[in-house]
């Protein structure tokens, strides 16, 4: 039985940035005591970016990095040094100022062909999740693997997450983890895009949904009524945590969800 998704609200992007931070170290340090490792996969975008440099900074002492594998939910298909790209983002603002070794970030090559890419990153994830490193004996189906210990994510106006879009084939992809897609004409380029499915997405442990902002205010009200209707017609209400999935909003992209109390979980 799907639990229901909580939300964790704040007073704006710093405090809402600085409690997620917080969060994803409390996880770090449960699975590295539980499991031996620690396996997030990182969001796109800009929400994030000073998420990740708390992650760098304030809070990098607390992160298990020695025991920490850094994963992506979708990348653009540049190269890594492009300013487009999301593991460029992820460099500047924590890759590059941890003690994490090269081998325990998992990008997805960008630059390379695009099915190339997605069937590369897919093949990395099985290997890693459902079949070997972990020891595991079997490989098991792709939708009852359990993959990220989080899998955070964030959410486009129009209720994407990831580069899976409203209405795509993909969403309904059981098969592969990793596919390419073309993102639609009203996305901003570039439109060539590798992304996680649902099966990969769906095997985290916690789903951190990560919105910030007054443009996100419309589409989290519709997300969290449209719980109700399953499934969702938004790919952001289609994730969700074996364990747990947790929208992280600043009082901007809240709106009217959650009231006062919210605002201390
Ligand atoms: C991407 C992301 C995408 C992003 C949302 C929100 O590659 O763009 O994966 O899903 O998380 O579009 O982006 P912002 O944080 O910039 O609003």
């Amino acid at each position: 039985m799907e639990r229901a998704p909580e939300a964790s609200i704040h007073a704006d992007l710093e405090a809402l940035s600085h409690a997620a931070a917080a969060a994803i170290v409390q996880v770090a340090e449960d699975a590295v005591r539980e499991r031996g490792w620690f396996a997030l996969s990182l969001a796109g975008g800009s929400t994030p970016r000073r998420l990740y440099e708390l992650l760098a900074t304030t809070y990098s002492e607390r992160m298990p990095w020695a025991r920490t594998h850094l994963f992506f939910g979708d990348e653009r298909c540049v190269p890594p040094t492009d300013p487009a790209s999301n593991y460029h983002m992820a460099f500047d603002a924590l890759l590059n100022r941890v003690p994490i070794a090269e081998k325990q970030v998992h990008r997805i090559r960008g630059e390379i062909p695009p099915l190339d890419a997605a069937r590369e990153y897919g093949r990395m994830l099985r290997r890693f999740f459902a079949t070997g490193e972990r020891g595991a004996a079997e490989p098991h189906a792709p939708e009852d693997v359990t993959t990220f210990d989080i899998a955070l994510l964030g959410i486009g106006p129009d209720g994407h997450t990831a580069s899976l879009f409203p209405g795509s084939p993909v969403l309904d992809e059981r098969a592969h983890w990793v596919v390419e897609v073309e993102a639609p004409a009203y996305i901003a380029p570039p439109r060539q895009r590798i992304t996680l499915t649902l099966p990969v997405l769906n095997g985290a442990r916690d789903v951190f949904l990560f919105a910030a902002g007054e443009e996100k205010t419309r589409v989290v009200a519709e997300l969290l009524s449209a719980e109700a209707r399953r499934p969702s017609p938004y790919p952001a209400g289609r994730v969700s945590g074996t364990r747990r999935t947790v929208w992280w909003l600043d009082r901007a992209a809240a709106g009217d969800i959650g009231g006062a109390e919210a605002e201390s979980r």
